[in-house]
């Protein structure tokens, strides 16, 4: 028996990277799962090879987070095509990294709109159909270790998964009446095609965080999924308003 046994799970951002991995763990332990993305090809082929593999229903959404209308849409197709809305996560997110100084705004609006905005658009649409359907279910957040320390060219992403703390504690605060879970995850480097992206433009960045996390290794996709199934079972079923930080010992917080 999998931990997520008749689930209904939505996850954002579930194309590649560490939104496919809770995907494809969600679904291993034996949830339904909607996968969504503005990738449509990686969405199409990422959800076939999910269903191949798990045997699970898996549907995707192509869905722009920023987009309230869409956001709505996938909100439904969750109802209608996988029969509930248990689970919901908000993963989908993306890097721009400048100095402070040189930081064009339009690009501070690009990060801020997908990674905060597109939470609380969400976070909003989720809630509503879960209370509206009685639903106990359980709400994460993919924060990061910068939402709690700076970055160098952070200034927009920190900005942003900070935020999103902020965002996921005042649902924790709101929605536990109504047996509504919110948790977040700051997971430390990750390897992604954000982090290749990221150690392209700072080549040195790597044997840096080497040199300063405690496991001396970075993070795999799975290792953020494991977390994000802890959070999402019942094995967690009193902690809401808490913040997981998966870095290797890369950040401790205090
Ligand atoms: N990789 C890391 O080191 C790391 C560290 C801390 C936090 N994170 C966070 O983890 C999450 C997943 O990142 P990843 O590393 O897997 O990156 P990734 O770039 O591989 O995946 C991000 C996914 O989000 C999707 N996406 C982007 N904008 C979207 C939008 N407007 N609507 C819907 N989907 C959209 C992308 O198409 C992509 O599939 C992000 O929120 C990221 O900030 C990553």
């Amino acid at each position: 028996m999998g931990l997520l046994e008749n689930k209904c799970a939505v996850v954002t951002g579930a194309a590649r990277g560490i939104g496919y991995a809770i995907a494809e763990v969600f679904a291993e332990n034996g949830a339904s799962v909607l996968m969504a993305d503005v990738l449509k090809e990686d969405l199409i082929e990422s959800s076939e090879r999910l269903r191949k593999q798990t045997g699970q229903n898996i549907r995707y959404s192509l869905v722009d987070v920023t987009n309230q209308q869409q956001v709505e849409a996938m909100i439904l197709k969750s109802m209608d095509e996988l029969g509930g809305l248990d689970i919901f996560v908000n993963n989908a997110g993306i890097h721009i990294g400048h100095e402070l100084i040189d930081f064009p705004p339009d690009e501070w609006d690009r990060v801020i709109n997908i990674n905060l905005k597109g939470s609380f658009l969400c976070t909003q649409a989720a809630a509503k159909r879960m209370i509206e359907n009685g639903i106990q279910g359980c709400i994460l957040y993919i924060s990061s270790a910068s939402g709690k320390k700076p970055d160098p060219e952070g200034g927009a992403y920190c900005a942003s998964k900070s935020g999103v703390i902020g965002l996921m504690r005042v649902a924790a605060l709101e929605l536990g009446k109504y047996g509504i879970r919110a948790n977040a995850i700051l997971p430390g480097a990750t390897r992604t095609k954000m982090l290749e992206r990221v150690f392209e433009n700072t080549p040195e960045l790597e044997s840096v965080l080497m040199e300063r996390t405690a496991l001396r290794k970075v993070a795999v996709p799975q290792d953020l999924a494991n977390a994000a199934l802890f959070l999402a079972s019942g094995l967690a079923s009193h902690i809401t308003g808490e913040q997981l930080v998966v870095s290797g010992g890369e950040f401790m917080d205090t």
